[in-house]
């Protein structure tokens, strides 16, 4: 079956008009900051395919080895006729729970949802041409704001995979997972990939590698804003910067002005001193008791917790109660 068009949940305008907010606040705020979300134009969603092919970067291969290993495990214990994939990317490795899904029969309807247009684009065509008589509906949005709009009808899944729910801060993640869960019905599914607090001398390689891939990805957010509003920010003018913050356990990702830097954007004076950050992503590191008690405190129970061999990253299949 070919894929159906794309749905636009987050229309033209609304996605100008939430980066000319995004811009404003962040940008003005001291530290200054902007959401991780501007990174994935078309450029920024190449640049991260390429992120998770780089060697430093372990969290994609660790989650597709889980996969690989539960993926009939997940297909049977949940016996979803409806999976949802957000921020589904590439959705490389759902084609693991497709296969499993697709062996078992049942599941008609496969949602990815995902922020960049282009990236789903292709996702959506591809995985509708290689599993024939399985209904693809792209829709294009952003994950926290999209929730009352997931398909119903049938036993659902709702996969999070790669990680993605650490660029949401404590309290977002929170707000987030009771969303999520008032969104489904009481056994409902949810597949959460979330990668494991480890060894910094793993884990700042993993967002700092030294073909600078990451290095580009966090500067296509400068890019985005050059090409969105109108502005003249120099990428080459601002350092790549990843640190591990050891009391929050997360990764942020940040670009330091290299010189003193001055622009308009919007209708704001914008200056950043020599040195001065943009903080552009958190990524969040979790320990298995907090995955189990964050989920429980949304109204999830854990059935299954699992990890790559080397326990690098976990995923969870927990289920709405
Ligand atoms: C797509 C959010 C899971 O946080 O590891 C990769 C994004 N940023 N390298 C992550 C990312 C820098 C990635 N997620």
């Amino acid at each position: 079956m070919s894929a159906e068009p794309l749905e636009i949940y987050l229309a033209e305008q609304d996605i100008g008009r939430s980066l000319r907010e995004d811009v404003r606040s962040g940008l003005t705020a001291r530290p200054k900051w902007l959401p991780p979300k501007w990174f994935y134009d078309a450029r920024g969603s190449e640049l991260f395919d390429e992120i998770t092919r780089l060697p430093e970067y372990y969290p994609t291969r660790a989650e597709r080895a889980v996969l690989a290993e539960r993926a009939g495990e997940i297909a049977a214990t949940t016996g979803a006729k409806t999976l949802i994939e957000l921020g589904s990317g590439s959705s490389e490795k759902t084609r693991l729970l497709l296969d499993a899904f697709t062996r078992r029969g049942g599941l008609g309807t496969f949602v990815p949802l995902d922020v960049s247009v282009s990236a789903l684009r292709q996702s959506t065509a591809q995985i509708a041409a290689a599993y024939p008589g399985l209904r693809v509906r792209g829709i294009v949005g952003d994950f926290t704001r999209q929730l009352d709009r997931l398909p119903t009808g049938g036993r659902r899944l709702v996969a999070f995979l790669g990680g993605t729910i650490g660029n949401l801060l404590p309290i977002e993640r929170a707000e987030f997972l009771t969303a999520m869960r008032a969104a489904l019905e009481v056994g409902d599914w949810l597949l959460l990939g979330t990668d494991l607090v480890k060894d910094p001398g793993v884990l700042v390689p993993a967002y700092d590698d030294a073909a600078g891939v990451t290095a580009e990805f966090n500067r296509n957010v400068l890019r985005v804003i050059n090409r969105e509003l109108g502005t003249d920010l120099d990428p080459a003018a601002f350092a790549h910067v990843a640190i591990w913050n050891p009391e929050q356990e997360w990764i942020e990702m940040r670009l330091r002005a290299r010189r003193p830097i001055r622009t308009r954007v919007l209708d704001l004076d914008v200056e950043f001193a020599e040195g001065e950050e943009l903080r552009t992503e958190i990524s969040a590191k979790f320990r298995p008791a907090g995955i189990a008690a964050e989920l429980a405190a949304a109204g999830f129970v854990t059935h299954d917790f699992w990890t790559d061999p080397d326990g690098l990253f976990g995923v969870t299949l927990a289920r709405a109660d």
